[in-house]
């Protein structure tokens, strides 16, 4: 099923909101091509969810052209974009067919090694005679900078509400809602400008049969979230401290919100168990300094806070991610706004498991978020946690669903089959063994006594006997301690090649 997005996209321009002057713009653009002219491609910048790509599939349908696109998640190295790209903007239509290229998110390309990607996108526009359009959300990304001088830059504005509300009025009655307008103005103020997430919000309360306006009312804030997703791309992608350090400045939230977005997204960008561990550990030092702050009542231990999860998550991966990883939204908040029950089932399980690793039920979700991608990864061990922290049934199918909980069950039912039995066998062992030990016993009875006789008579033990025992302890000492010089060295040396990791470690010690 479609979702109410693409179901309600505009197919022609005249079914965009708002978006006016741009749409003359295009209009006047895509007309000059038609007569022949070879003016340069359009660069669409706006905020995600305002129509970039939208405007661009209406117009090329207004004006019978076919679409060729390449977007953000594709794989941007220079010869993807030469094949599709470069074969598309110089062939000419067989079939009389016109083309328009979409080149959506540009920005995307990212960082010193996709360089190879802008540099050909520009060899290819030069060269190009069918009209490209390409969208950014951001034009002064360094990524695209050199892009720039090739491109006529559009600029949209975010939709306005009043424009936003029409649109969600359409859908409400084209879907039958029974929905009051002071409810959707209230949903359409919400998403800031961004049609995409108005809608999202709209299909989601009408799935969830609540479309009051109370519920509307608590509905978390776009901009606010848009700013997050920014500083979750900077801190997941780059590798550098000082870039990392800095992405939290325009976020308006609290370290206490963020952190469970950084914890919720970890999982999604780093792709080995190794980066996820050591990403954890960080968040988890950075909570327990957000802990201080809460009891003590002093705030500088947020810039140590902000540090670790900034930096300390930054550099628990080995390289960059060169691939579009979409970041969601913490589930934790989710849980919490879900019904009395379903909380009351979680608390338990945190709870529990805080007991077991000894750390609040806070620190506890962060376990229960590795116990989750376990579970996926390697289930086997995912039910050695389940059973050590005493997870029970009914609990694990809140947590994980039907399928997962039940994969989990199953392995754990024949761990403890196979332990049971290898109970029996070793029980008959003992059995056996006890009789033996008995006459053990008596064998050292009888030893011990031989040897007391001997201590009464070995009194005058020689000089030269102490000596050697001396001289024993002290090679045995020095062995000890060059093994310990060795091993010293060993661990420097890893430090030294750990070097990313010891920065920041002495930035705290
Ligand atoms: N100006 C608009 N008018 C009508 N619908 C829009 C508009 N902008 C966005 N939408 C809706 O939001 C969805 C996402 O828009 P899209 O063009 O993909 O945004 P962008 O490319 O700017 O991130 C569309 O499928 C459409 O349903
Ligand atoms: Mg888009």
């Amino acid at each position: 099923m479609l979702s109410w997005v693409e179901k309600y996209r505009p197919r022609s321009l005249k079914d965009v909101a708002g978006h006016e002057k741009v749409k003359e713009k295009l209009k006047t653009w895509i007309e000059s091509y038609l007569k022949g002219e070879n003016p340069k491609p359009i660069l669409l910048v706006g905020p995600p969810g305002c129509g970039k790509t939208t405007l661009a599939y209406a117009l090329a349908n207004d004006y019978g052209f076919e679409v060729i696109e390449l977007n953000a998640s594709d794989k941007r190295n220079s010869s993807a974009i030469k094949k599709v790209v470069g074969h598309a903007a110089t062939s000419s239509s067989i079939f009389g067919k016109k083309f328009l290229i979409v080149l959506d998110e540009v920005d995307g390309i990212s960082g010193k090694e996709d360089a190879g990607g802008v540099s050909e996108l520009i060899k290819i526009i030069k060269k190009a005679k069918n009209p490209i359009i390409l969208t950014a959300n951001d034009a002064y990304a360094t990524s695209i900078r050199s892009l720039l001088p090739y491109v006529e830059i559009i600029q949209l504005n975010p939709v306005h509400t009043n424009s936003i509300y029409k649109v969600l009025k359409k859908i409400a009655q084209k879907e039958g809602l029974d929905v009051d307008d002071k409810t959707l103005k209230m949903i359409a103020q919400h998403s800031a400008g961004d049609l995409r997430s108005a809608i999202n919000d709209l299909e989601a309360l009408a799935l969830s049969g609540d479309l009051s306006y109370e519920t509307v009312q608590k509905l978390p804030d776009r901009k606010r979230e848009a700013n997050i997703f920014d500083a979750l791309r900077v801190i997941l992608k780059t590798t550098h401290y000082g870039i990392a350090t800095t992405a939290l400045m325009n976020v308006d939230e609290t370290p206490d919100v963020i952190i469970e977005w950084i914890a919720e997204n970890v999982p999604k960008e780093y792709e080995k168990a190794e980066e996820v561990a050591r990403a954890f550990e960080y968040l988890s030092k950075a909570d327990r300094y957000l802990g201080r702050v809460m009891k003590r009542q002093n705030y500088g231990f947020w810039k140590y806070a902000t540090t670790l999860m900034t930096a300390g998550v930054a550099l628990s991966k080995d390289e960059k991610y060169r691939k579009w990883t979409p970041y969601s939204y913490p589930k934790i908040f989710r849980l919490l706004t879900k019904t009395k029950a379903e909380r009351e089932i979680l608390n338990k399980i945190l709870k529990k498991i805080g007991e077991k690793t000894h750390t609040s039920s806070k620190r506890a979700r962060f376990d229960l978020q590795i116990l989750e991608i376990l579970a996926k990864e390697n289930p086997y061990i995912a039910a050695d946690l389940v059973d050590y922290f005493e997870i029970k049934e009914d609990e694990l199918k809140a947590l994980f669903g039907e399928r997962l909980s039940s994969k989990l069950l199953k392995i754990l039912k024949e761990k403890k089959k196979k332990k049971s039995e290898k109970n029996k066998r070793e029980d008959k062992k003992d059995k056996k063994n006890e009789d033996k030990k008995e006459v053990k016993k008596e064998i050292i009875k009888k030893k011990k006594e031989d040897k007391k006789v001997e201590e009464v008579k070995g009194y005058e033990i020689s000089d030269t006997e102490v000596k050697k025992d001396i001289k024993n302890l002290e090679t045995q000492k020095q062995v000890k301690k060059e093994k310990e010089i060795k091993e010293k060295k060993k661990e420097d040396k890893k430090k030294e090649n750990k070097g990313k990791q010891l920065t920041l470690d002495a930035f705290f010690k």
